[in-house]
């Protein structure tokens, strides 16, 4: 079975475009596909149809159960069943729309509330780790959380979380206290909004002079930096040219130095 990618491919706000340029994501060299059963911002089916005529097995496919809050009138399950009977129905649309017998990570799109989790949010917990134990899905992780969120969740986790996917801010920190629990217990942690999320830091002087010495765009040095302190990094490109440039910044080693600017860059820029 295939590593985990370093780069995932997202497919958000991809409507009927989402098949066409997971093809295209494919064919540029991107083997980690992050969906979600949220119709309301994702079109799995269509990943699913882009996968079809692909080996399975060179593929990592990530996907999401979405509490009902986060979605529209298209639910993947019965809103009135329990958590547990949701994050099976949930699952089992996924694999159907995906067109595959298991998926490679299985995340929960978000707790229920933004401070603590709640006995919602252990009851799914219970039930991927139940879908992980039955080989169903390779690894189980958790998205939109904080430092504490992650921190608790390891405290009863059963099967512990293998990814945090979180929106990646430079103004704090590129979320340091999240990378550091997530160090602490061995998670692997996914960025993303790694350029929409940081306009202004992407615009300062101290970033042209970075890619400028490279002789790459400042994109390519955002992306370096976050895998090379360990992330995961996710893009959602629809541009085949941003696709190879996002892809290039694996080969791209920036210094000690340059990775410290950059960590602190808030402060600096
Ligand atoms: N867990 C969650 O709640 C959550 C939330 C949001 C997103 N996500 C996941 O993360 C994925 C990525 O989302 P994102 O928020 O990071 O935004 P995104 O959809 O990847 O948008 C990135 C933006 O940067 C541009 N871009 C990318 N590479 C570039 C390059 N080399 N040069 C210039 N511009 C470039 C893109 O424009 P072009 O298209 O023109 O290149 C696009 O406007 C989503 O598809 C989804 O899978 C998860």
């Amino acid at each position: 079975m295939i590593d985990i990618p370093r780069f995932l491919y997202g497919t958000a706000w991809k409507e009927d475009r989402t098949e066409r340029l997971v093809k295209l994501a494919l064919a540029e060299g991107f083997r980690g596909i992050d969906t979600a059963n949220q119709r309301r911002h994702y079109y799995e089916a269509g990943a699913g149809a882009a996968i079809r005529a692909f080996p399975r097995e060179e593929l990592f496919l990530q996907t999401k159960y979405t509490y009902v809050e986060g979605q529209d009138s298209r639910l993947p399950y019965d809103p009135g069943a329990d958590f547990p009977t949701q994050v099976r129905q949930s699952f089992e649309r996924s694999l159907l729309n995906l067109g595959t017998d298991y998926v490679d990570s299985y995340i929960l799109h978000g707790p229920r509330s933004r401070r603590g989790l709640s006995k919602g949010d252990e009851e799914v917990w219970r039930a991927m780790e139940a879908l992980q134990r039955e080989g169903r899905t390779r690894f189980i992780g958790v998205s939109n959380v904080t430092a504490e969120q992650v921190a608790t969740l390891c405290s009863f986790a059963e099967v512990r979380p293998a990814f945090v996917q979180n929106r990646c801010f430079a103004r704090m920190g590129w979320d340091r206290q999240t990378r550091a629990v997530c160090r602490r217990e061995g998670i692997t942690y996914q960025g993303f909004s790694l350029l929409t999320a940081n306009v202004e830091e992407l615009q300062s002087a101290v970033m042209a002079r970075i890619a400028e010495k490279h002789g790459v765009s400042v994109t390519r040095v955002v992306f370096a930096f976050a895998l090379q302190v360990g992330m995961v990094c996710l893009t959602g490109t629809s541009d085949p040219a941003h696709m190879r440039d996002d892809l290039a910044a694996v080969d791209l080693v920036l210094s000690p130095e340059e990775i410290e600017t950059i960590e602190t860059i808030s402060s600096a820029a």
